[in-house]
């Protein structure tokens, strides 16, 4: 099936053409994180109207990319959540719009989902598998049976991982989003030079926590004012991110162990960073266990990840009619399945 996929959740608006759910023609984001970062985050109204004004502008240049003509689109995917509701009704409009207009069906794919799958574009990974998830709005720990076949079995109880860098960088002075660039600061920093906590860690369950690891970052800040500054913000953006790796492979391991499965999927824009991938590398290969995780420009947010659920959805088994909505909050656990979890 040759697929039209459309994201629109946050502040990318994306688009892409994929041959059945494999093969990339092409995938095209148009990021709006300049206009947001004079905000210090993602203003909802503000993204919707962005997301207007880029979203045809978008496929057209996908479909300019693939070398692919409109009538010659076989279905649609869309991000149906979850999201900011306004920015994902802009996706699904659009998408119901040309899916009638051509004739074609369309799916409504879970953002969480896609981009747990997005690793099958590259890598031929065997279900069942732990998939950690980490992105702006997610920090969760599943047991994937297939797709569709979801199991929670660890959360984030407050601050997500990329809400917790961002705000760690805001607090440093750095602009938004901070994560990506804490990344690079702290590459010439000492991990050992800030002692920070490593909150859950050593708890019985796969749940997280971050706030208290901000807030030790704010006190430090306090008490350190030119810790923004030269060698000591190296120093402070490689202790904090060596704190939330710790912390993420700590629950990660515990995963593996408790579950028995030893396939693990990191995916979402935090899988970005340097040492989260450096140190489940290094995990994986202490434990034996095998670590798939996807391109850093498949892992954050982009159209091609839906092409796997959406080819699967659009194959027969789960095609969205015209009163296809959005959900904002959409666990991944709640997506049945006849086969369940
Ligand atoms: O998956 P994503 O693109 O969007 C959401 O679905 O949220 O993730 C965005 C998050 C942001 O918080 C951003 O700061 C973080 O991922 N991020 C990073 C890196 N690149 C992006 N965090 C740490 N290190 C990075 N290299
Ligand atoms: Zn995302």
């Amino acid at each position: 099936m040759l697929l039209l996929s459309i994201e629109s959740s946050c502040d990318e608006t994306a688009a892409s053409v994929v041959r059945d759910g494999r093969d990339i023609l092409s995938s095209i984001v148009a990021s709006q994180i300049s206009i947001h970062a004079d905000y210090g985050g993602v203003v909802p109204e503000i993204a919707s109207r962005k997301h207007l004004e880029a979203i045809s502008l978008v496929i057209e240049e996908a479909l300019r990319t693939a070398g692919v003509s409109l009538p010659a689109i076989e279905g649609i995917a869309v991000t149906r959540g979850p999201g900011l509701a306004g920015a994902l009704l802009v996706g699904i409009s659009t998408a119901k719009a040309l899916a009638y207009g051509l004739n074609i069906p369309v799916a409504g794919v879970n953002h969480i989902e896609s981009h747990i799958l997005a690793v099958k574009l590259e890598r031929d990974v065997a279900f069942p598998f732990i998939a950690l998830a980490v992105s702006g709005g997610h920090t969760h720990l599943y047991e994937v049976h297939g797709i569709g076949r979801y199991r929670t079995i660890g959360q984030t109880l407050d601050d997500a991982a990329g809400e917790a860098f961002d705000k760690v960088a805001k607090l440093l002075g750095l602009p938004y989003p901070g994560g990506a660039l804490i990344d690079r600061l702290a590459a010439d920093g000492d991990p050992r030079a800030v002692k920070l906590p490593r909150p859950l860690m050593h708890d019985d369950t796969c749940n997280f926590s971050f706030s208290g690891l901000k807030t030790a970052v704010l006190n430090y800040v306090k008490k350190n004012p030119s810790v923004a500054e030269g060698a000591a913000l190296h120093n402070i953006c490689a202790s904090f991110q060596s704190a939330v790796c710790d912390v993420l492979v700590s629950k990660t391991r515990a995963a593996v162990l408790r579950s028995g499965i030893r396939r693990v999927v990191v995916a979402g824009g935090v899988a970005c960073n340097s040492g989260v991938r450096r140190e489940m590398a290094a995990f994986a290969d202490k434990e034996g266990a095998e670590l798939f995780i996807p391109s850093p420009s498949l892992c954050s947010d982009n159209a091609a990840m839906l092409a796997v659920p959406g080819d699967y959805y659009l194959s027969g088994r789960a095609v969205a009619g015209f009163d296809l909505d959005a959900l904002p909050v959409w666990p991944l656990d709640a997506i049945s399945s006849p086969e369940g979890p």
